[in-house]
Formats: C-alpha cells, sequence, structure tokens
C-alpha cells in the first residue's frame, strides 16, 4: 500500500515540470523546458573564448557582445568582420541568434565562426542568459 503511494506521489511530482514545459512549449518541433538561466551561464564557457560582454570588454578573435540585442549583425566599427556578416542584413534577435547558433554556415554562409550549439535547449537557455546579461 504504501508503495503505491509512493509511486504514485512520485508520478506526480514527474508530470508537474514535464506539464510547465508544455505550457511554454516554442513554435519548435522539439518540446523544450523554459530556459535556465544556471545553464545559460554554465553554456556561456563555450562562448567565452572568444567573446566577451562586458561594455568596454575587447574584441578578441570574435567581437564584443554588450548590447548584442537589436543590434546590426557586424556593425561595430572597430572588428574585422567577415564581409558575409557585414552584408547579412540580420539583425540580432532571440530567434536569429538562435538559428546563426544552430547551423551557423547555413543561416550565414561565410561567416567565419566556429562555435555554435546544436542542442536546441542549451540554445534556450543560453540566449536568455546572454538577453539577461548583455545589456548591463
Ligand atoms: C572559436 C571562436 C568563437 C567561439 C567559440 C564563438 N564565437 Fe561568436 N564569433 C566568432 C567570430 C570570429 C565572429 C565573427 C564572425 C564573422 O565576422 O563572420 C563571431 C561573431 C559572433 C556574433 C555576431 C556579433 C556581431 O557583432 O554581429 C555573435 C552574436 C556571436 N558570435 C555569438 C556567439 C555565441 C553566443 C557563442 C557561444 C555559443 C559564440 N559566438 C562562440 C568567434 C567565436
Amino acid at each position: 500500500m504504501r508503495a503505491v503511494v509512493m509511486t504514485a506521489i512520485m508520478l506526480i511530482a514527474a508530470a508537474g515540470p514535464l506539464a510547465t514545459g508544455a505550457s511554454h512549449a516554442q513554435s519548435s518541433a522539439e518540446a523544450l523546458e523554459p530556459p535556465s538561466l544556471e545553464r545559460g551561464a554554465e553554456l556561456w564557457g563555450k562562448c567565452r573564448a572568444c567573446h566577451t560582454l562586458e561594455p568596454q570588454g575587447r574584441h578578441m578573435v570574435g567581437p564584443r557582445l554588450h548590447n548584442l540585442f537589436g543590434r546590426k549583425a557586424g556593425s561595430l566599427p572597430d572588428y574585422r568582420y567577415s564581409e558575409a556578416m557585414k552584408q547579412s542584413g540580420v539583425v540580432w534577435t532571440e530567434e536569429t541568434l538562435d538559428a546563426y547558433l544552430a547551423a551557423t554556415q547555413e543561416f550565414m554562409p561565410g561567416s567565419k565562426m566556429y562555435g555554435g550549439l546544436a542542442i536546441a535547449q542549451d540554445r534556450v537557455d543560453l540566449i536568455a542568459w546572454l538577453k539577461q546579461q548583455a545589456g548591463k
């Protein structure tokens, strides 16, 4: 009897986060969980070798990403972008950044960046964290 009650409780507990995930589901085919900012902060570890985020951060292999959202791709005057990036006409939003990180060369053929994120949930987490941090 006790075991049955425990099982029931565990099932309810397991259904909780899944149900929330479904109600926040993105338009993507994959069922994505709501963003985890904690995971996003960890995933920044995959970008920081090449990018800074601070207002006065220097360019490294890649350009500074401060105030990224709403910015035209390839628009910082003192960084040497690829022609592909400069001519892309892209404006950075959650959607364009997701597409760029998912499949850089398909989204922007000729971009000189290598360092995307193949897993959709990773992009959800990282982009949410970046939106919070990039304007600070
Ligand atoms: C190995 C180095 C490297 C890594 C790792 C890397 N990038 Fe980049 N990134 C670049 C380079 C180089 C460019 C310039 C691309 C160009 O000019 O085509 C760039 C450009 C960008 C841009 C365009 C910025 C602008 O000013 O328009 C964004 C956004 C970006 N990266 C995000 C990321 C994110 C987010 C990550 C982590 C998931 C990441 N990058 C990982 C090297 C890197």
